[in-house]
């Protein structure tokens, strides 16, 4: 049983083929990152026309490296929400009409619950019960996860996501696009600072505040004509945006009393955040699963996935 997933709804454009045994046969990613670094972001209008560009071409790719033709896929799983609306149509029109033209099923895939099957993907032993924080570009939510994959939603941002304003504090430094992994590599986290801002809202995630707050020093800091430490305010803001992160998910773990956490989407893939959590779940007895590197930002592999396990 072979399921193609296919992924168009930001910057990437990807096809892949996995098994029902959840085994990734192929996961070709083409980036358009290099397209939209001239913007400092992604502009919708030129990622939709390169995801026509590159989607035939990808296709091919994709079944060329798992070693099969079309007429071997027994279904087609796409992307067809959340997203750049001319973005995720490009995947979603394409998946429906090979699916209709080799009659086989289509599966709507949504792209959040796609993240969440990229750890399905990447642990074998994963099984729901769980918590799972997903965060990404567009997304800053965490979830309850029931044994069926039924998902419920505690807690989501009342402004900007996380990946957000990892990009637009990056900007403002003078980061390439997308800001998180530059971020992350000029951070020193062995500098000692005063956290930039110390109290967060309970029970909600918000970005909003602490992204002023770092511009306006960083504002503060240019018109007194001082020399910016971008190490340290890298640090700084790295360490408000994880304490937060942690903060809101014991505070969920300890309500729920769930001993299983799963961390999805962009951001996952930041080191900092791996290691405070992983200290964080050791001292709460909690099982921590987090995304292999390869399926943190947008995949295809985690669309078929998330076909596959019919998350509702
Ligand atoms: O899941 P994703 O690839 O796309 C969306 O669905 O949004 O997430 C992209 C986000 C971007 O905001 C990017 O800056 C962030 O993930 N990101 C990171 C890291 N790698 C990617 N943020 C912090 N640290 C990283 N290492
Ligand atoms: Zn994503």
């Amino acid at each position: 049983m072979l399921t193609l997933g296919i992924e168009t709804s930001c910057d990437e454009t990807s096809v892949a083929v996995i098994d029902e045994k959840f085994n990734i046969l192929s996961n070709v990613i083409i980036s358009q990152i290099a397209i939209h670094q001239a913007y400092g972001g992604v502009v919708p209008e030129i990622a939709a026309r390169n995801h026509i560009e590159n989607i035939l071409p990808v296709l091919d790719e994709a079944l060329h490296q798992a070693n099969i033709n079309l007429e071997k896929i027994n279904q087609i799983a796409a992307t067809t929400q959340p997203g750049l609306p001319g973005a995720v149509m490009v995947g979603r029109v394409f998946g429906k009409s090979l699916a209709n033209a080799l009659s086989i099923p289509f599966l709507p895939v949504n792209h959040l619950h796609g993240h969440m099957a990229s750890l399905r993907l990447s642990h074998s032993d994963l099984q729901p019960p769980m918590l799972c924080l997903l965060v990404s570009g567009g997304h800053t939510i965490l979830y309850q996860v029931n044994e069926k994959w039924e998902t419920q939603l505690l807690c989501t941002t009342a402004d900007d996501a996380v990946g957000e304003a990892f990009d637009k504090v990056a900007r403002v430094l003078g980061l390439a696009y997308p800001g998180g992994p530059k971020i992350s590599k000029t951070a020193n986290m062995n500098l000692s600072f005063t956290p930039i801002l110390k109290k967060f809202p309970k029970s909600t995630f918000s970005y909003s505040g602490l992204k002023t707050a770092v511009l306006n020093y960083i504002n503060h800091e240019k018109q007194q004509g001082k020399t910016l430490n971008l190490a340290e305010i890298c640090a700084n803001f790295q360490f408000c945006a994880i304490e937060q992160l942690l903060e809101r998910t014991r505070e969920y773990l300890e309500k729920t009393q769930i001993k299983s956490l799963g961390i999805c989407g962009g951001v996952s893939a930041n080191q900092y955040l791996r290691e405070r959590f992983k200290l964080m779940c050791e001292e709460m007895g909690v099982k921590l699963y987090l995304p292999i590197p390869n399926l943190c930002g947008d995949n295809a592999a985690m669309i078929a996935a998330a076909g596959v396990l019919g998350i509702k």
